[in-house]
């Protein structure tokens, strides 16, 4: 069975890229990364990517005067690498219906919080401020309404009295290192069904 393969498009720090790394070097994600892509240069998951061989390239948003010259940029650099999977990781740009739908059923993101409650930014604040008493992390695909796409996997934390916003988001973190190389893997072994290459969730 051919690995499956992943681009992985980030913003910052990069430790669930580095998860994802850790998970194909330790034989649990039948996976190869074939590209980093990040939107700012000084991403710290740039370095991540160095120090394990990984090819990267990086799109600063910056540099494009508006969004859909940016997102045609990052297109063609992710299409560069030809991935079976685009895996958005901590990648902190909204992206358009157009790249949404060129990925269509191809491009994950994970977000901090047990979709649908809580879409969007402040998620750790928002589940303390609501009262819950569980919050977690989602795995999804990406489609055109931003963190409402079909949900492939969660992880499940109880919120204890003194949990803060900076409690949940380092236990959060923690839950999504296991949680996106093991939804990876669902796909990677066939149990999450895709049809001619897109998830059919
Ligand atoms: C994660 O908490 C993820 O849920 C959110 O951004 C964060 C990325 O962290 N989308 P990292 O860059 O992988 O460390």
């Amino acid at each position: 069975m051919t690995p499956l393969s992943l681009v992985v498009v980030i913003s910052g720090s990069g430790s669930n890229l580095q998860a994802i790394i850790d998970a194909i070097d330790t034989g649990r994600l039948h996976a190869r990364i074939v590209g980093v892509i990040s939107n700012r240069p000084d991403a710290y998951g740039l370095i991540r990517a160095t120090h394990h061989g990984l090819p990267s390239q990086v799109v600063d948003h910056t540099h494009f005067s508006q969004r859909h010259q940016f997102e045609s940029a990052l297109r063609q650099a992710i299409d560069h690498y030809q991935p079976e999977l685009v895996v958005l990781a901590g990648f902190m740009r909204k992206l358009s219906p157009e790249t949404v739908q060129h990925y269509a059923g191809r491009m994950l993101n994970i977000h901090p919080s047990l979709l649908p409650r809580h879409p969007g930014l402040h998620t750790h604040a928002k589940a303390l401020a609501a009262g819950d008493t569980q919050h977690g992390a989602t795995v999804h695909v990406v489609t055109e309404v931003v963190d409402a796409g079909p949900i492939l996997g969660q992880a499940v934390l109880q919120i204890d009295a003194s949990d803060t916003p900076d409690t949940l988001a380092t236990r959060i973190h923690a839950l999504e290192h296991s949680l996106y190389p093991a939804v990876l893997q669902q796909i990677a072994l066939g149990h999450i069904p895709r049809i001619n290459g897109c998830i059919v969730a």
